[in-house]
């Protein structure tokens, strides 16, 4: 517990929700929230194992902690964080893992399978597959030098996966206006949209979305104007317009593994990869909304890392399960019990 809590900054700390004073200690019961200390007595190695498998898988992919927080985001945001986005396809159900935003980009379930694989040995029936994935969010941001945010623990694993609600993620040619809906429906408001963004400072995508920024923007046969110059040639070169659209760049050139706010300096200069991301700084509806909170973690990596922690925290608790009717710990988290 005093562990978990170093961790934390000063100002995080107030956040710290403990079983021990909701539910008098009832540690491994059901509860109505999650909590910091969940696992405390029913699996106290839990966020060590998870650490162990992150990072022996490290050693072959200096990508995992970049798609490891990619799969928490796109669990949470279909159905709640539920454990949803790990299940198979089976029958009565289509996987949310072959929605379009998922298949062949989503990826190292073996790795999540693996710290589950660990977590059975070590306290069998107790970690959700859920909870891996929050838990191995906060761990990949840690270990590529982001904030830990003292993640919340409890949640149960979902019996179900809506590929139909997958389809509707967030998606890159979204407008400013959709993605601040998106975000609202499952209450995040707009400090959230743009701190929680900021996790594009590391991993990779695919050529396919920008090659339109690059060559063709909005049908125009011109590139995207707000695309730096240097950065377009820089990126036309290694996404050439009849090449490999499945080919992967960095969505931070400038430190690509590193968690850093490095993001937005580079929006500040008109160089995000994405248009979901430069439509941050530059759409004029940004002006009022999103671009001034845009300049403030440019300005402040403290800044950032406090509301990156603060918005994965309101993230993790989009829609957890606690109601033991109405899920499980999954013994295997491609399938239902
Ligand atoms: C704001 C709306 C968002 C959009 C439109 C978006 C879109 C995308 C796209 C298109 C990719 C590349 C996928 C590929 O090439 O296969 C990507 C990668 C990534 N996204 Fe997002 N994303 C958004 C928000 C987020 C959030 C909230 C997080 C986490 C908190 C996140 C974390 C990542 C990471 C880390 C990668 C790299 C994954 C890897 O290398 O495996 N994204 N995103
Ligand atoms: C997923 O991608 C693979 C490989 O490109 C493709 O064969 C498959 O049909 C896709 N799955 C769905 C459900 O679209
Ligand atoms: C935005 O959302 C609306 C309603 O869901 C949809 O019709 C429209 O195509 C979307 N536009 C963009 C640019 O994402
Ligand atoms: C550019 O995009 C427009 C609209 O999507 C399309 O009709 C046109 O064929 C594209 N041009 C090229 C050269 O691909």
């Amino acid at each position: 517990m005093l562990k978990r809590m170093n961790r934390l900054g000063p100002k995080a700390a107030v956040l710290v929700v403990v079983c021990l004073l909701l539910h008098g200690g009832g540690s491994g019961v059901a509860a109505k929230e999650l909590c910091v200390d969940y696992y405390d007595h029913t699996c106290p190695n839990a966020y060590k194992i998870v650490q162990g498998v992150l990072v022996e898988a490290h050693k072959s992919d200096p990508r995992i902690f970049a798609s490891l927080i990619r799969l928490h985001f796109h669990d949470c945001f279909v159905l709640g964080c539920d454990g949803s986005l790990l299940l198979n396809t089976f029958p009565g159900f289509e996987s949310e893992k072959d929605a379009v935003p998922n298949n062949n980009s989503a990826r190292r379930y073996d790795v999540v399978d693996a710290a589950k694989a660990s977590l059975e040995r070590a306290c069998p029936g107790v970690v959700s597959c859920a909870d891996i994935l929050a838990l191995a969010a906060e761990i990949s941001v840690q270990l590529s030098g982001g904030p830990g945010w003292g993640v919340l623990l409890g949640r149960l694993d979902g019996r179900t996966s809506s590929k139909a609600q997958a389809e509707n993620l967030p998606g890159p040619f979204d407008s400013l206006k959709n993605l601040t809906d998106k975000f609202s429906a499952v209450n995040l408001d707009v400090t959230d949209l743009v701190a929680l963004s900021g996790a594009h400072t590391f991993g990779r995508a695919k050529c396919l979305f920008v090659t339109n920024r690059l060559y063709n923007f909005s049908g125009t046969n011109q590139p995207d104007p707000t695309l730096n110059p240097a950065y377009r040639a820089f990126l036309s070169a290694r996404c050439p317009r009849n090449g490999d659209a499945n080919s992967l760049r960095d969505l931070d050139p400038t430190t690509p593994n590193t968690f850093d706010k490095n993001y937005f300096t580079n929006l500040e200069a008109n160089r995000g990869y994405l248009d979901s991301d430069q439509l941050l700084k530059s759409d004029p509806g940004a002006l009022r909304t999103t671009a001034p909170i845009v300049d403030r973690f440019a300005g402040s990596q403290d800044a950032f890392f406090k509301s990156f922690a603060l918005s994965m925290i309101k993230m993790g608790n989009i829609l957890p399960i606690t109601d033991p009717s109405r899920g499980e710990i999954r013994k295997h988290c491609a399938f239902v019990n």
